[in-house]
């Protein structure tokens, strides 16, 4: 059962403007709501996220539909996330960052850990409080949590911080670092390769403007390394149909 009003404040902003193409974003601006801690990091904002946005919109009825990032068929990512409940959940909150329909985050609500949700998509957020009205789902961009320091046991980027440019991967990886505990974890899930896939449609629907950064397991280890984080363990995955392999890194903040 989740552990529900933990008395925990949460200092993420909801729905935020997301930045029109060929625009560099604003200034962070601090205001009553968003002062959260002095060392909040600009994040660049990725010149394609409003067309990210635009797309996982229109696939969020299909994903649902079609069933897809179910964990009923996933022995080894629900043990998993069993293992990350364990460490994490006595630590503080667990953000779920690109939680699409709120699969996963209610699998670790169920699990007992206290877990919200956001996602880049109003659609997807749509369903995941359709879906599972006992949580807390919010639209936001990875690249503009402003989350305060040392405010969450854990996160997690569950397939959902592919689409990000290399680099803004990086420096969402560190300002979710910076949020973490000592001890508190990250999941990073990820298609391996090293190539940049531009999609124009997903999940049977046409469309669609994005572009999937596969990772070799050891750049992305790197990047989370760089962040500051050690790593705890690395799942692979073969090749399924037509899915590349898989990697699920955990990694967590270090005692200093
Ligand atoms: C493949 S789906 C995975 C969703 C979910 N984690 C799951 O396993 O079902 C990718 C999700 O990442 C979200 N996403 C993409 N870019 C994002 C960003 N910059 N910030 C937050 N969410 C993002 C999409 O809207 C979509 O819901």
């Amino acid at each position: 059962m989740a552990r529900r009003g933990s008395g925990i404040s949460w200092h993420l902003l909801s729905a935020r403007p997301v930045p029109r193409r060929g625009r560099s974003a604003a200034p962070q601006q601090r205001d009553p709501v968003s002062a959260v801690g002095p060392t909040v990091t600009a994040v660049r904002q990725p010149d394609d996220l409003a067309d990210v946005r635009a797309s996982y919109d229109r696939v969020a009825d299909a994903y649902v539909a079609m069933g897809a990032g179910l964990l009923g068929p996933e022995p080894w990512l629900r043990a998993a996330l069993a293992a990350f409940t364990e460490h994490v959940a006595p630590l503080g909150p667990v953000l779920d960052v690109g939680c699409g329909p709120g699969t996963t985050t209610a699998h670790l609500a169920s699990l007992g850990v206290d877990v919200r949700g956001v996602d880049l998509s109003s659609g997807m957020v749509g369903h995941a409080r359709r879906l599972h009205p006992g949580l807390s789902f919010e639209v936001a961009s990875a690249t503009d949590l402003r989350l305060a320091d040392a405010s969450l046991g854990g996160a997690l980027g569950w397939w959902s911080l592919v689409n990000l440019p290399r680099d803004v991967l990086a420096a969402v990886v560190a300002d979710l670092a910076r949020a973490l505990v000592t001890g508190g974890q990250l999941l990073l899930g990820a298609h391996v390769g090293d190539e940049d896939v531009p999609r124009t449609s997903a999940y049977g629907v046409d469309g669609v403007r994005w572009t999937t950064h596969r990772w070799l397991p050891d750049a992305l280890v790197d990047v989370v390394v760089s962040a500051g984080l050690e790593l705890v363990t690395e799942l692979r995955f073969p090749a399924r149909g037509s899915q590349p392999p898989q990697v699920l890194l955990c990694a967590q903040r270090p005692q200093r």
